[in-house]
């Protein structure tokens, strides 16, 4: 497969970014969302932007091109939640026009596309905030979250909860209506970023979650040093993740927790709940074509992005930047060694809320 032939989605893939008014400069001299504090400890400038980008087309190959793995059926309306830099939402939007897709984040980093993606837009939230939209959805997707959240379930449950009005919001509605007067409802196709009003302002009825019959999706990693064969404990990689889970931990993530997702998604109530594994090589050392192709994906981003976006956290943690060069030079030479054979896991899970009736 041409590498070349994997960047034909929508967005412009490298040499491009979109930078958010709403950032500040952090840690590492990276810029990092400033919308919510101590909320995300991630970049979102453009080496992040590239990086992201870089493994969605990783993700592409070892997801043989499929956006969507839950047998999902033309769906109407699909979230993304934390979309990132938008490219699923534009290329899935792109791939289903009948579809209406909105991607959600903290940072607006995506790009305007309205006059060749109309279907799709992006909003700024927090998505452990309440999900305020004026419709349910068929399909909600997210993808390399397991940064992003303090509390998984709580998404799970926006997206499982089916109440139809939150109470709540819509008694500070009225009373800033009462104050102020009602504003005028944005068209739903220009509730895009730099037109963006606080959905909060823009509409009455608030309804949120799945709809009944429809389908949420996890495509995650699980960061778990693993060896082919054999354990990768007693590497500098194992003990650089090591670190890296235990200071990620003090932030309150826990980033082996994809392979909860099953049992939290079945625990909220979804239904028909499927989990697949999918090794992730660290290097294109498996003779599988499709596994060494992703694993050469694999070691381009962890030695021009991986390494670089956890440095922050490791210096945040009391390490100097030349310990952590060291470190990271080590990691760079051990994971490129084809015969060390290392491994982590792609956690791909859906469910179902169960249909009505
Ligand atoms: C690792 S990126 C993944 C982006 C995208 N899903 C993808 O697969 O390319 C995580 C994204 O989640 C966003 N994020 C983190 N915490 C969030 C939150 N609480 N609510 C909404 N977005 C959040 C970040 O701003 C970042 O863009």
């Amino acid at each position: 497969m041409d590498p070349a032939a994997l960047f034909d989605s929508p967005r412009e893939v490298t040499n491009s970014s979109i930078s958010d008014p709403a950032s500040q400069v952090g840690v590492g001299g990276r810029t990092y969302q400033a919308y919510r504090e101590d909320t995300y400890y991630l970049p979102n400038d453009a080496d992040e932007q590239d990086r992201l980008d870089f493994q969605h087309e990783m993700t592409a190959i070892l997801l043989d091109k499929r956006l969507a793995v839950a047998p999902v059926r033309n769906p109407k309306h699909v979230l993304d939640v934390a979309t990132g830099t938008g490219i699923w939402a534009l290329d899935y939007a792109a791939e289903n026009p009948e579809s209406e897709v909105i991607g959600t984040d903290l940072s607006l980093i995506q790009p305007d596309m309205e006059d060749t993606v109309p279907n799709c837009r992006f909003v700024r939230e927090d998505s452990e905030d309440p999900w305020t939209y004026d419709h349910k959805f068929d399909y909600v997707h997210l993808r390399y979250v397991v940064t992003c959240f303090k509390d998984h379930r709580t998404i799970m449950r926006h997206a499982f909860e089916n109440f139809l009005v939150d109470a709540a919001v819509i008694f500070l509605y009225l009373i800033k209506a009462a104050l102020q007067g009602l504003p005028d409802p944005l068209p739903a196709n220009k509730m895009h970023r730099s037109l963006f009003v606080p959905r909060r302002d823009a509409r009455l009825i608030m309804t949120r979650a799945v709809n009944p019959g429809g389908w949420i999706e996890y495509v995650d990693q699980s960061v778990e040093p693993m060896r082919h064969g054999g354990t990768a404990e007693g590497s500098v990689w194992h003990r650089y993740v090591t670190t890296f889970l235990a200071t990620m931990a003090q932030f309150g993530r826990d980033l082996q927790c994809p392979r909860k997702y099953k049992r939290w998604l079945e625990e909220v109530g979804f239904v028909n709940v499927q989990e697949q594994l999918i090794p992730i090589p660290m290097s294109p050392w498996p003779s599988n074509p499709k596994l060494k192709l992703a694993g050469s994906y694999a070691l381009v981003k962890t030695r021009t992005g991986d390494l670089q976006v956890a440095k922050p956290i490791f210096l945040r943690n009391g390490m100097s930047d030349l310990e952590y060069e060291e470190l990271a030079n080590e990691v760079k030479l051990e994971i490129s060694d084809r015969n060390n054979q290392f491994y982590i896991l792609l956690v791909v899970v859906y469910g179902q809320k169960p249909p009505a009736g």
